[in-house]
């Protein structure tokens, strides 16, 4: 699979067949959600759920065959080997813009998932169509303790899997407990924002304009990493 993924690409001269593939992918989930944006603008709540819906699936799906076939290998986490640039051009350009870019994946992928249940929270079906519905919309005590308490068992049985299963390292204990950390907070967060915005329609209208937004910016990055690695500054 990796020498497949090493293959000579078809975007750019020096790019590979695994990072014009990736990038290409990026370009139509990206378009793919802005589109969902437009369905939603023009008040077509079923046709942008539909699509949103679809679009997260693919994406999930792909981003874990990808990275599971990589191996968390893309050249930018493997350090300078892969940038042809100067030293300066490295510090200053390429690490400065990967991890904008690296944080803006991250908060997009939380975004996304908020928005997902948040959207489903917010809305409800008149006449078979999706309609977000205007007033307070609040987690009960009751279902965030359930929830919280949810997130701790999991992440417990998980960790008695990691350690008496597959006698994981340390490093992948932690990298867990700061995934099921994010969920928590995640949760937690939603008791602040509810204050700020307690309409759920506001909410998931603002919320998901700035994820939208977001994506778009992940798109912007992810050209510029790409064009620096395989156009700009490519290894000799
Ligand atoms: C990643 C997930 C999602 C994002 C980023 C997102 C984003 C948005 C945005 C930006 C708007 C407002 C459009 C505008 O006025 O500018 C919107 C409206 C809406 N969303 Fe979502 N959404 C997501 C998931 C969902 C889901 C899962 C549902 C349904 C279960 C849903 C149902 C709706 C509905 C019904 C509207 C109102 C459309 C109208 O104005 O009639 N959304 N969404």
């Amino acid at each position: 699979m990796k020498e497949l993924l090493e293959k000579p690409g078809f975007l750019a001269p020096s790019g590979t067949l695994g990072a014009d593939v990736s990038y290409l992918l990026a370009l139509i989930f990206t378009v793919l959600f802005l589109i969902a944006w437009g369905f939603a603008k023009k008040a077509q709540g079923t046709r942008h759920h539909n699509l949103i819906l679809i679009s997260m699936v693919s994406m999930v799906v792909y981003f874990c065959a990808y990275y599971y076939a990589r191996q968390l290998g893309v050249l930018s986490f493997e350090g300078e080997e892969g940038f042809g640039g100067s030293r300066e051009a490295y510090d200053n350009i390429f690490i400065p813009v990967l991890t904008t870019h690296l944080i803006l994946v991250t908060l997009g992928l939380v975004l996304s998932f908020y928005m997902l249940v948040q959207g489903f929270r917010a809305s409800e079906k008149i006449n078979g169509d999706f309609v977000l519905k205007t007033g307070n919309l609040a987690v009960r005590a009751k279902t965030f303790k359930t929830v919280m308490l949810s997130i701790l068992v999991v992440w417990g049985l998980n960790q008695l899997f990691l350690t008496a299963v597959r006698h994981a390292s340390i490093g992948a204990s932690i990298a867990w407990a700061l995934i099921f950390g994010t969920v928590a907070l995640v949760v937690s967060l939603e008791k602040l924002i509810e204050k700020g915005l307690p309409d759920g329609a506001r909410r998931h209208r603002i919320l998901g304009r700035v994820t939208m937004i977001i994506y778009g910016l992940i798109l912007c990055t992810s050209t510029a990493t790409y064009l620096m690695l395989y156009v700009i500054y490519p290894m000799k």
